[in-house]
């Protein structure tokens, strides 16, 4: 009995999906559904989806008109009636059409359908259908924004939903994350291990060597829903690389040091060069006054000694040929003896 029932009900609905009548369409389609059908129906009529945000793409028939429109409507699964989607219902060859808010309902089953009318709309094509859609299952997970942080023998690590346009994606995909695949390599030797953690924004990733680099690869698992991108690797120092500083803190010391003997032999010899420069400059007499101004007295003595004859000498004396003997030494005559 039930069966029969049920029979029946895919019938009716076959007949209501497939040969429904274009909406908008009057006039000279109306009742005659032969003529309708002129045009070939649209045809690769899919719905592709990353994060949650859907986009419908067809191509045409073959040997379709160039001026063809297309139009697209969109059934809820369980409910009967075909609605008609904003914004697509005057598609041209090459155009996609934005499913984002219509689908809004992630655990939600539903069907697109599209059809070629002219212009004028007194041409129209078969409906073509598309798979059934369920957002939740079919969407691609995008990778997500992870950010990796050392803390001393582990990482801390930040998952979070990355930021689509719609602002209602964001929150949905959130409810979507379930579990955190997460894949760790050593930089240094390779070595790799795999990690399944429950969704959380903050994770710890705990018994890894310190200061060393591991690269963290994330990936978000999605009930029912095997299409999850991983994201890039991310790596980071478990704690900040203890070698790699010290090398610094040596690198500067050495710097300062070659600096400071470069500093001092430059004093050190300029000042041999004024010394040299002072000796053969100035008077002999001064360069000695200069070199032994410490000894005082003895320095003064010799420049005394060394300094040139007075400008005017005091005049011998005169002799004075008096009528005596003269008065100063002069050698005594034999007359005086
Ligand atoms: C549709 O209308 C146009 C002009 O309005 C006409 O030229 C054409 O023959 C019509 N096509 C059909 C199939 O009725
Ligand atoms: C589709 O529509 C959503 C919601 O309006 C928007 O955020 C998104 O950017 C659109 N996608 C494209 C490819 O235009």
């Amino acid at each position: 009995m039930g069966l029969w029932m049920l029979l029946l009900l895919l019938l009716l609905l076959q007949f209501h999906l497939g040969n429904a009548p274009r909406i908008e369409s009057g006039g000279k389609c109306g009742g005659l559904n032969g003529l309708c059908v002129a045009l070939p129906a649209p045809t690769k009529v899919s719905i592709s989806s990353f994060n949650l945000e859907h986009t419908l793409s067809f191509l045409p028939g073959p040997e379709t008109p160039p001026d063809t429109h297309f139009t697209v409507q969109i059934l809820r699964f369980r409910k009967s009636t075909w609605k008609l989607v904003t914004g697509c219902s005057e598609l041209v060859v090459g155009q996609t059409c934005n499913l984002t808010r219509v689908l809004k309902d992630p655990f939600q089953s539903y069907q697109a359908r599209v059809q070629a009318f002219t212009p004028n709309q007194n041409q129209t094509s078969k409906w073509t259908i598309s798979k059934r859609f369920l957002p939740q299952s079919d969407t691609v997970i995008g990778p997500p924004d992870v950010s990796v942080s050392g803390c001393g023998n582990c990482l801390l690590l930040y998952v979070t939903v990355p930021k689509t346009s719609g602002l209602q994606q964001d929150k949905q995909l959130q409810l979507l994350y379930r579990d955190l695949h997460i894949h760790v390599h050593r930089t240094r030797d390779g070595v790799q291990f795999k990690l399944n953690l429950e969704y959380k924004e903050e994770n710890m990733i705990s018994y890894l060597q310190p200061g060393v680099e591991y690269c963290v690869t994330v990936t978000v698992a999605v009930f029912f829903n095997s299409n999850s991108v991983p994201s890039k690797p991310f790596c980071a120092f478990t704690s900040p690389p203890p070698r790699s500083s010290l090398n610094v803190v040596f690198c500067l010391l050495g710097a300062f040091c070659v600096i400071g003997f470069f500093l001092i032999g430059v004093v050190v010899y300029g000042g041999q060069l004024s010394y040299e420069l002072l000796r053969r400059r100035l008077p002999r007499s001064l360069y000695i006054a200069l070199q032994s101004q410490d000894r005082g007295s003895a320095a003064l003595e010799l420049s005394d000694q060394t300094s040139p004859p007075h400008p005017h000498p005091p005049p011998p004396p005169t002799p004075r040929y008096t009528t005596g003997t003269p008065l100063t030494a002069s050698p005594p005559t034999e007359a005086q003896l």
